[in-house]
Parts: structure tokens; C-alpha cells; sequence
């Protein structure tokens, strides 16, 4: 996706690269010896950029109720929420002429609510995928639905979207998928699925959780084939972690039609008998909203757009091929999804998640062991995507229906996983060396400590406990 609808070159040549906070801070290992935190965990969250706590701190003080309260500080709470639309417009390329942004906690909420808010006729169904996150995937096991099915090396598969399309002609009413997977790092055909959907008459949404910190957005003119007419994201991946996101819908699909919530602000007038509701983003956002962290997520939108999301996606490239020159290094290392050598031959845009095993190694040790002896911050499992982890582990459907009847026995069950490393715009490549020295110390057996099983579940080096209640209490 491309945008023209940012900051002018010149501008943003002179901006400072966005700065992230805590990215000299020390944590502790298995030995007590303290070193620099790595975080290589973007695609769950990320902390805030400076500028965004600097927003969060001047606006506090004025922080008041937004919509129903008359005094000055009301006003300009509710003057700064409702600029927020317009920022998350402009992030995306939306025209407040055809679009409403709706403010929710999260990309998980923001599609439960278009789920909420397709309502199919008898015979209609939505197409999603198994790439999905299960955010994307939970909502539509609820309605009639099916799933695209994906390419041998894990991509969406636009062929098998185009039967189906074909299939059930004029009853898809939504096509919704990620633009970008929090797996594998893929960013998918998401132009070209709008356009198979918009040619069978289908909604596209799409799921821009991933794809909206690392490049830019854009939704597309409203008779472009290839426009985009849903986006969700959340703020919490874009340097604003205050439980907001976003959702933003075309203004017909809010128009009408019963909220998701009912409460305060969602109706205009509510009799004995009767409601008259509302229309628009106020319908669907009953009691009083998250004011300081949308003020944060524009804060953070607004930051990346004065940079320049080109910018963010060079810095980000740079250092995604040196990741991948630098993990084929790693022995016994394998990466999920797209071979290496499409990779390093650059001939296709990707973000930098990297989803592997290592052999010999389980994914929670190798966490484990980042974590104990590097002070590496990775993610481990099957990063609420089981169907597409599954596929890309080669998990077969017998072997899953035998978890699926271990679990429901309540019998203990190793569910398969795979690590992932993902970077983010305060990622170095000094962070990926860290890495990559750590997994060649582990493939080669150099590990330090002795990791045990927490009664939780993790794993832990014998001996050592932190004392994140103390720690805790110290910084509050
Ligand atoms: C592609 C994708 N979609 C949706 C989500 C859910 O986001 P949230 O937990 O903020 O609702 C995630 C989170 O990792 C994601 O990676």
C-alpha cells in the first residue's frame, strides 16, 4: 500500500527519526549481571514513542469528559478526541466524506464490531483466510463464512478467493484478511483481493494491525477497484500503548442498525417504551471513551506521518535483509514461510517478523534462553494464529484433531509453536547480531543455566527468581 497523502519530502527529510522509549534499559539475567534490553517483540506490542508520552503528560492536566460537558476543559478534551478522526483519516487515506472512524480498544474489538455489523442475508457468507489472526478469524466463526485457503510457502491463495468468489456469486458480502501476517512476516495481496472482492460485488476489509506500524496506508479512492473499505488496527502497535485502536468504516455500514453496546451517548432520546439511536461513530461508542489514549495514538499517528512512513519502512527494509543475511548464519536454523532466497532477493516487499526453529530446541526453551542469557525479548508459541501455524508447521488435520481430543480430555498436550523475532522502528542491527550470537550460542550448546518447569507452564533458570513485585512497586 502507498500513500500520497503525508507530509511533503522536503519536510520530512529534516524530521529526527521517531524516538522510542526504553531503549537503553537494562534488565537483569539468569547470573544477576544486568545488560540492554533487546526487544524483538513489535508485532505484540511496542512502547511509546517519546513524543507520544510527551503528548500523554501535557494533555493530562487538561484532561476532562468529552461530548457532555460544558467547561473549557471538556471542550478541548472533546476538541482533541474529535480531531483524532481526522488524524486516523489522514493516516489512512480515508475520506471523512464516505468513512466514519470509530474508536475502540483494539483490533480484536474493532473487528468483533464489523462482525457485529454485517448482517447477512439468507445465503450470504464472508470469506476469510487461514492466515488470520485469531482476531480476524473468532468473529466470523459466529456467521456463515468460509476460508481462503493458502499457497504451499503460506500466502494467501488469490485463486482459491477467486473460485469461491465465483463460487457463491453475488453472496460474499465481505472479503476480510490481513494486509501484512504477524507469522511469517508476508505482506499480502491485499490490492488484489479488494479487487477480486469489489469484482463480485464483495466489501474488502482489511486487517492492518501489522502492516499500519511499518508502511504506509492507504484506502484508496471510493471507485478504485482496488480501493480498501474497512481498516482496523491498534494503537498499542504503533508506539501508543494506551488501549486504544481504531476502525475505520465506510459511514453506510453505520447508519442504521442496532449498536453493539448500548449506554450512555448512543441515543438521542430513550422514552419508557422506546430508543431513538443515534448514527455514526457516536452509535458505537456507548459510555465514555478511552479520551487519553486516542489523544496518544494520534499523537503517535501524527509523529510517524512528520517522519514519514517511507522513511520507516527504508529504515525497516535495511535491516530486515540483514536479519535474514545474518539468521541463515544461525545452524540447524529454519525460517517458516518464504524461502530464504525469495527473501534475500528483495523481488518482494515483507516486514521484518521472523517466525523459525531451531533443531534440537524447543520454542519455550529457546525463548527461555534469549530472554535468561541475552536479555532478549522474543515471542514463543503459536501467536494466536493456530490454523496458519499449524499449516506452516505442516501439521497435519489428523494430528490436530488429536490435540483438539487431548485438550478437551483435559490430558497435558505439547502444542506445536515455532519463536518469532520481529523488529520495529528502534530495532539496530546491533539488536540482531545480539540474536543472532544468541541462537549460534544455543545451536551450538553453549547454554548456562538450567531451565526448569514453572508450575505455570514457563520455563525458568533454576535458582533465579525475580522480584517483579518489588520492582513493580518501585516504579509506581
Ligand atoms: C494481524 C493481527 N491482527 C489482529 C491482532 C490483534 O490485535 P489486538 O490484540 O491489539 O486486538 C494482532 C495482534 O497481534 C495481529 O497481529
Amino acid at each position: 500500500m502507498t500513500t500520497t497523502t503525508q507530509s511533503s519530502t522536503s519536510r520530512r527529510s529534516a524530521y529526527p527519526r521517531p524516538r522510542v522509549l526504553g531503549i537503553k534499559t537494562e534488565v537483569p539475567l539468569f547470573d544477576g549481571k544486568r545488560v540492554r534490553y533487546v526487544n524483538l517483540d513489535s508485532a505484540a506490542s511496542t512502547p511509546p514513542l517519546l513524543r507520544v508520552q510527551q503528548a500523554v503528560d501535557h494533555f493530562a492536566p487538561w484532561y476532562s469528559s468529552v461530548h457532555r460537558g460544558a467547561g473549557y476543559k471538556s471542550r478541548l478534551s472533546t476538541h482533541l478526541y474529535e480531531h483524532a478522526r481526522d488524524v486516523v483519516m489522514r493516516f489512512t487515506g480515508a475520506s471523512p466524506a464516505t468513512h466514519e472512524v470509530v474508536f475502540v480498544r483494539n483490533t480484536t474489538e474493532a473487528l468483533n464490531l464489523l462482525a457485529h455489523r454485517i448482517i447477512l442475508e439468507p445465503g450470504e457468507l464472508v470469506l476469510t483466510t487461514r492466515m488470520e489472526h485469531h482476531s480476524n478469524l473468532l468473529p466470523w466463526y459466529r456467521t456463515p463464512h468460509e476460508f481462503v485457503e493458502l499457497t504451499p510457502d503460506g500466502r494467501i491463495d488469490l485463486q482459491d478467493l477467486e473460485r469461491r468468489l465465483k463460487a457463491h456469486q453475488g453472496k460474499v458480502r465481505l472479503v476480510t484478511a490481513s494486509a501484512a501476517s504477524n507469522v511469517s512476516g508476508i505482506i499480502t495481496g491485499i490490492r488484489q483481493m479488494a479487487r477480486l472482492a469489489h469484482t463480485h460485488g464483495a466489501l474488502i476489509a482489511a486487517d492492518v494491525a501489522q502492516l499500519a506500524p511499518h508502511r504506509a496506508l492507504s484506502m484508496g479512492a471510493v471507485d478504485d477497484l482496488e480501493r480498501i473499505d474497512i481498516m482496523a488496527f491498534s494503537g498499542h502497535k504503533l508506539y501508543a500503548p494506551y488501549g486504544a485502536g481504531a476502525l475505520v468504516v465506510p459511514a453506510t455500514l453505520f447508519a442504521s442498525g442496532q449498536p453493539m453496546l448500548v449506554g450512555g451517548g448512543s441515543a438521542c432520546l430513550v422514552t419508557r417504551s422506546d430508543i431513538i439511536w443515534t448514527s455514526g461513530a457516536d452509535l458505537e461508542e456507548a459510555g465514555s471513551p478511552n479520551v487519553i489514549g486516542v489523544v496518544a495514538m494520534a499523537a503517535a499517528l501524527e509523529e510517524l506521518m512528520r517522519y514519514g512512513m517511507d522513511k520507516v519502512a527504508a529504515h525497516e527494509r535495511g535491516l530486515t535483509r540483514y536479519a535474514i543475511k545474518r539468521l541463515q548464519t544461525v545452524p540447524g536454523l529454519s525460517l517458516y514461510g518464504p524461502s530464504w532466497d525469495t527473501m534475500l532477493s528483495g523481488s518482494e516487499d515483507r516486514l521484518g517478523v521472523f517466525s523459525f526453529k531451531l533443531a534440537g530446541h524447543s520454542y519455550s526453551e529457546i525463548a527461555a534462553i534469549l530472554a535468561n542469557e541475552w536479555g532478549i525479548g522474543v515471542r514463543s508459541g503459536c501467536f494466536c494464529a493456530h490454523q496458519y501455524v499449524a499449516f506452516l508447521m505442516g501439521v497435519s488435520d489428523a494430528v490436530s484433531e488429536k490435540i483438539y481430543d487431548q485438550l478437551i480430555s483435559g490430558l497435558p498436550v505439547d502444542l506445536p509453536g515455532m519463536v518469532r523475532a520481529s523488529l520495529g522502528l528502534a530495532n539496530t542491527r546491533e539488536d540482531i547480531d545480539r540474536l543472532v550470537a544468541g541462537l549460534t550460542a544455543i545451536a551450538q550448546g553453549n547454554i548456562r543455566a538450567q531451565y526448569i518447569q514453572t508450575p505455570g507452564g514457563d520455563l525458568e533458570p533454576a535458582g533465579t527468581t525475580h522480584d517483579f513485585a518489588a520492582h513493580g512497586e518501585s516504579l509506581l
